[in-house]
């Protein structure tokens, strides 16, 4: 009785002690190396790395010299643990259990260290996790001032884990680094996987491999922060923007408030709700999905197999065969007729997510680095809808049979090492700019030369976003997510929390600096919004700065507004954001500097030089370009709402830029087709219809900017109230004379004579069609644009037929393929401006874009 009294304690105390270890052991663990640890931005606790340091002979403990403003949180990025020979970290860790491991690495100045010289290897038991590592290239090809590194780690029978950290040998004065690692004990979440490409013998169990997570994302949601994430594994989110390929960006979906997303059998470690909840679809427009694919593409390491994880939640449909899409991964199918993709039926019912891995090996050819995800929808199991949908995305390396995971180092585009030279000044869109003129540079383009421009662009926005990735190009929303706490600025406005990451963060005192404390006499312009200053930053850089008014509640919906956009914007004809100021009840936006001010000071009222014609059609066309992005090159359809000549600024080359975000609406979904507002814009530019029926689309720009063309050729305010009554409006008069044949006599007296009649005739029908009474008579941005470019082709050739060789009134002469090709186009729709008046035309041209062959 005694014994089994005493048997029975001992199981009870058992498992007591059990339970506890379970307790103490699966802990996640986060440390900070170098310091005595304490508390993130997050309300995390980082404990010192003191005590699982082992061999540490040579380990320095330093803090970095400067702290860069996106660093999310003092810990564990200001201090580093510096080794300068081989050392090693041991992690209790319970057996059998699969780890996430985290590395944090903030690659800064650290002092009687030169960071150029850091290469080293890391290794986790007998898994080599990155080799001739530099923290500093990749963060500077990926312009980041930090880095993450996450990997996933299979069971061992070990009750420690060892990371190594080991200089590379072959660099002299080198060492290895780092600010933080995290060991977080998390559920087996692999398994077999479908192997792309080959029959269902060759899937892989993946259940005992390492990984590497390259990329996870929240397809068509927010970022979601470690804190707020599933199953205490503290992971990113990010936004997929960046990696949508092509400008068939779809639609973003989210789940209605009823809806309860369930679990069911998956673990909800798998991923947090706010996954499940949102997603990217192609919209319901019927037929019209059969045309194109919704893309991503992901730049990768070669030579590896990646696992490439599908999220999937439909929280719209009830039943099967509804919505059925294929799935293709690097052009082959992953999930395709006959074996198309339908969420119900694989999860059985609404608000049940699922996930779907899938194995690809990523080839060493030119061009093949990446890994590409397309879905259409089924034709051949006729659903109710053809659309598709993902709600979230993750991006697995997989190990090889050496159980390594190290790529090479990635390499910093030539213009990033640049500017990468100054490592204090933020990375900003100038820099972006200058790749994109080379893009969308030059005189040429037909409407497939500005989609070619808006897929440059794309692509080189692609990148960032993931916390670590081999990838040279920019990115577009750099490393700090765009709602995550920031050291020292906790207590800032919502506004900054827009933009961080983004643009950079000036301080009032910096401000005061560069506008001499808003000297008058720096003042270059007034508007609703208040005064826009002249100053220098950076010892040299010519900025201009605008103050917002305090005492105007409107003023500061508009800042927001412009940050919001400009911050999302990046395109050669859109006036740049360089950053912002929020601080002691001031509000500032910094833009780059337009040396040649406003287009219209340079048509009347001022001694400013006169524009020759041509330059006057430059500029136009560099506007409609700008305005054709905004329309058609961002995620939504973006409606300026105040498109007038002070609102097109000139730079010292007399680039024309698209300013003035604060009155810009997002477009809606497709469906609706327009948004309803209160009227606001400029007298003499607004849109009649906007007026009347206070419903706007993209056509009233189209509208205003109809009346910048004529503003430009008759140079003349567009309401003069001194006039005869009929003149008072620069569009009622100018449709006018143009209806009754005498717009000759109403041009600008300094363009008399100088304008090819053909290039005359062009330009003011274009002019005139963009005035039309109906929205929907009016042409798309996209067809202004051509046909602008259409009236400089007649205007150049023209001029060289008249300088060069005697031939005549030969003006369409085609001295090039390109006015050729164009005339060519135009003879063959019954009018230029319904050319691609067809959205089909515009989605086939990105279409073949969308083809990665096709470059
Ligand atoms: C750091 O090393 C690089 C390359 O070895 C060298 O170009 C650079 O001048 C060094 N910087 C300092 C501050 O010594
Ligand atoms: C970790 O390192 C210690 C000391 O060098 C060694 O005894 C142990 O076997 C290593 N453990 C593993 C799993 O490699
Ligand atoms: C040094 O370079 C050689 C070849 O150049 C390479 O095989 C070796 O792995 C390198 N060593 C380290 C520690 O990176
Ligand atoms: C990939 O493998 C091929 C063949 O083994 C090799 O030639 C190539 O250099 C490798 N590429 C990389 C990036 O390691
Ligand atoms: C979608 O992508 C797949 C794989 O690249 C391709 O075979 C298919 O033709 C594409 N469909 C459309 C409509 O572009
Ligand atoms: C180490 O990385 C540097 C920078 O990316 C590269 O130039 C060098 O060739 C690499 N060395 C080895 C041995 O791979
Ligand atoms: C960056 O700026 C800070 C403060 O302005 C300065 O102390 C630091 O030396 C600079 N770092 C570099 C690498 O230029
Ligand atoms: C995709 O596959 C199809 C059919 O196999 C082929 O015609 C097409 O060129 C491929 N596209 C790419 C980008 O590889």
């Amino acid at each position: 009785m005694k014994n089994r009294q005493h048997f029975w304690l001992s199981v009870v105390w058992f498992a007591l002690i059990s339970e506890a270890f379970v307790l103490v052991s699966s802990q996640p663990l986060a440390v900070a190396c170098g310091s005595k640890g304490g508390k993130d931005e997050d309300g995390r606790n980082w404990e010192s790395d003191e005590k699982y340091l082992k061999s540490s002979h040579g380990s320095i403990q330093l803090q970095a010299g400067y702290q860069d403003p996106s660093l999310l949180s003092i810990i564990p990025y200001m201090n580093a643990r510096i080794f300068t020979s081989p050392a090693m970290y041991q992690f209790p860790i319970k057996p059998k259990k699969r780890y996430l491991a985290r590395f944090h690495f903030y690659p800064a100045a650290y002092p009687n260290f030169n960071i150029s010289n850091s290469y080293f290897s890391v290794t986790a038991g007998e898994v080599t996790l990155m080799n001739n590592f530099s923290a500093q290239i990749t963060c500077q090809a990926l312009t980041q001032a930090y880095l993450v590194r996450e990997y996933s780690l299979a069971h061992s029978d070990s009750k420690f884990l060892n990371i190594t950290f080991t200089p590379s040998t072959n660099y002299t004065n080198s060492f290895a680094f780092v600010n933080g690692i995290e060991l977080i004990a998390m559920p087996n979440l692999f398994g077999m996987t479908t192997t792309v490409g080959y029959d269902s013998s060759s899937d892989l169990d993946i259940s005992s491999e390492n990984l590497q997570m390259m990329f996870r994302l929240n397809v068509g949601g927010q970022y979601i922060p470690p804190s707020k994430d599933s199953g205490g594994l503290f992971r990113s989110w990010y936004n997929d923007d960046p990696y949508v390929f092509a400008a068939a960006m779809g639609v973003n979906t989210e789940a209605d408030e009823g809806v309860r997303i369930r679990y069911k059998k998956l673990s909800h470690s798998s991923a947090p709700v706010d996954v499940y909840r949102t997603a990217r679809a192609m919209g319901r427009i019927g037929h019209f999905n059969l045309k194109f694919n919704l893309t991503w593409w992901f730049q990768v390491d070669a030579n590896f197999t990646y696992i490439v994880r599908l999220h999937f939640c439909d929280f719209e449909d009830d039943s099967v065969n509804q919505r059925v899409f294929n799935v293709y991964i690097n052009n082959q199918s992953a999930q395709a007729d006959p074996y198309a993709a339908d969420i119900i039926a694989w999860t059985g019912g609404k608000g049940i997510p699922t996930y779907k891995d899938y194995a690809i090996f990523v080839n060493d050819g030119p061009g093949d680095e990446m890994v590409w995800i397309q879905m259409t929808p089924s034709t051949e199991s006729k659903p109710q809808y053809y659309d598709s949908q993902l709600n979230g995305v993750e991006i697995f390396k997989l190990n090889d049979e050496n159980k390594n995971l190290a790529g090479s180092n990635p390499q910093p585009s030539s213009m990033l090492l640049e500017t990468g030279s100054k490592p204090n000044k933020s990375f900003h869109s100038k820099s972006n700019n200058s790749v994109l003129a080379g893009a969308a540079g030059g005189a040429a383009a037909s409407f497939v030369l500005i989609a070619l421009a808006v897929y440059a662009y794309i692509k080189r926005k692609r990148a960032g976003g993931a916390d670590s990735h081999a990838s040279s190009w920019l990115p577009l929303h750099g490393s700090s997510p765009s709602n995550g706490s920031k050291y020292g600025k906790s207590n800032s406005s919502d506004a900054s929390a827009l933009a961080q990451g983004l643009s950079r963060h000036f301080s009032i005192s910096e401000i005061r600096q560069a506008t001499q404390n808003f000297i008058d006499s720096n003042v270059i312009g007034v508007g609703g919004f208040g005064k826009v200053y002249k100053g220098l930053i950076d010892g040299g850089t010519n900025v201009a700065i605008k103050r917002s008014n305090p005492s105007s509640e409107q003023g500061i919906n508009e800042f927001k507004t412009e940050i919001e956009m400009l911050s999302k914007l990046r395109h050669k004809h859109l006036v740049s954001l360089i950053g912002f100021c929020d601080e002691g009840g001031e509000m500032c936006l910094v833009y780059d500097y337009m040396a040649l001010g406003t287009f219209r000071e340079h048509l009347y009222n001022n001694k400013k030089a006169q524009l020759s014609w041509k330059q006057r059609l430059e500029i136009c066309i560099g506007a409609a370009r700008g305005l054709h992005y905004l329309h058609t090159g961002a995620k939504y359809t973006i409606i300026h709402r105040d498109v007038k000549t002070t609102n097109i600024l000139l730079d010292e080359k007399c680039v024309a830029k698209v300013s003035d975000f604060g009155l810009s609406k997002t477009g809606p979904d497709m469906k609706q087709g327009h948004v309803s507002t209160v009227v606001k814009g400029s007298f003499g530019y607004l849109d009649p219809e906007y007026f009347r029926r206070q419903q706007l689309t993209e056509k009233s720009d189209v509208y205003s900017f109809g009346v910048v063309l004529f503003e430009a050729l008759c140079a003349r305010p567009v309401l003069n109230p001194s006039l005869p009554k009929e003149q008072v409006s620069l569009a009622d008069w100018a449709l006018h004379c143009h209806k009754n044949g005498t717009l000759e006599d109403i041009i600008d007296p300094h363009l008399k004579g100088k304008i090819n009649p053909e290039c005359l005739n062009k330009f003011a029908d274009t002019a005139v069609k963009c005035l039309s009474d109906q929205g929907l008579d009016r042409p798309h941005m996209g067809d202004v644009l051509w046909n602008l470019e259409f009236a400089l082709q007649l205007q150049e050739s023209a001029d060289s037929a008249s300088g060069w060789i005697d031939q005549g009134s030969s003006t369409s002469s085609d001295s090039s393929v390109r006015s050729q090709r164009q005339v060519n186009n135009s003879s063959q729709g019954s009018s230029d401006l319904e050319l691609n008046e067809e959205p089909n035309n515009q989605i086939d041209i990105f279409s073949q874009l969308v083809d990665p062959k096709g470059r």
